[in-house]
This record gives structure tokens, sequence and C-alpha cells, in this order.
């Protein structure tokens, strides 16, 4: 059933419809992994590394809505149901029960790092077939890569 039309060729709506979606699970997945440390985190860093849990929730939050409607307007219909979630997301979170503080950063490191070394493959990939697309994902990157940087500098010891 075509219901919007799409304003792109359809050589190009694969790559853009394919970018868009996973880039939609990696970031509601995010944003559930994110909630997750935010309510099991414990240690003596609680308190600004709950808060910073937060900021990554609201940014996945609302660019998962963006991302979403930016396939919706290219009239490819957005999946981000519980299971379709559920059964694509791949990137690492924390395990389950309480989590140290010190777990919490690593992982969060290591999940933003996964989740910006996808979205630069799809940046490379949707820059002929759609740039709107493309210019949108380096906007998320950029997001993600300022919250990369803030879970990286709290990583750093007192060795370091
Ligand atoms: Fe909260």
């Amino acid at each position: 059933m075509t219901v919007v039309k799409s304003t792109i060729p359809e050589s190009a709506r694969q790559v853009t419809g394919e970018a868009l979606q996973s880039t939609l699970v990696d970031l509601l997945g995010l944003s559930l992994i994110g909630k997750q440390a935010h309510w099991n985190i414990v240690g003596p860093r609680f308190r600004s590394i709950h808060l910073q849990l937060d900021e990554v929730v609201a940014a996945a939050r609302e660019f998962a809505d963006t991302v979403a409607e930016r396939a919706s307007a290219l009239g490819l219909p957005p999946d981000g149901r519980p299971e379709t979630i559920a059964s694509a997301f791949t990137l690492p979170g924390p395990k389950d029960g309480w989590v140290r503080d010190t777990d919490v950063v690593e992982v969060m490191v290591e999940s933003l790092e996964a989740a910006i070394s996808r979205l630069r493959e799809r940046i490379e990939a949707t820059a002929t077939p759609d740039p709107v697309t493309q210019d949108l994902l380096i906007t998320i990157t950029a997001e993600l890569e300022k919250q990369r940087w803030m879970f990286a500098a709290e990583n750093v010891s007192r060795e370091d």
C-alpha cells in the first residue's frame, strides 16, 4: 500500500530507508539502555552520571522521532515496535540489576562509540541517494559524539 508518495527516486529509497530504520532502532534502544542505567546505577558518582544518562535519553528520543518522521516524509513507514527493537538492536548495554557507576560509564562509552561508527557508515551511504537524510544523520552523530566525550571524560582514573 503506497499512502505517502516519495519525493526521492525508487533507486534511492532502499538505502535511505535502511539508514533511517537502523538509526531508529539504535536510538530507541539507546534510550532504553540509558534509562535502564539511570535507574540501576550505584556508587559514589551516582548523581552526576544519573543526570548525564537522562541527557542521552532525551537526545535519543528526540532524534528517534526526527528520523522516524523523515522516513514517513519519504513514504517509508518507520517501524518502532518493541519486538522490532528487541530483535534488531545490537549495541552494548548494561547487565540486569544494579550497575556500578564505573561500569555504567564504560558501557555507555562503548555503546555510543558503536552507535557513532554505524552512523558514520550511513552518512557515507546516504551522501548521493539522499543528502537531506545524510544531513540529519550528521546532526545526530555530532550529538552522540558530544555525549560520548562526556562519558569518556568521566572515565579517566587517577592513574591515567
Ligand atoms: Fe529519572
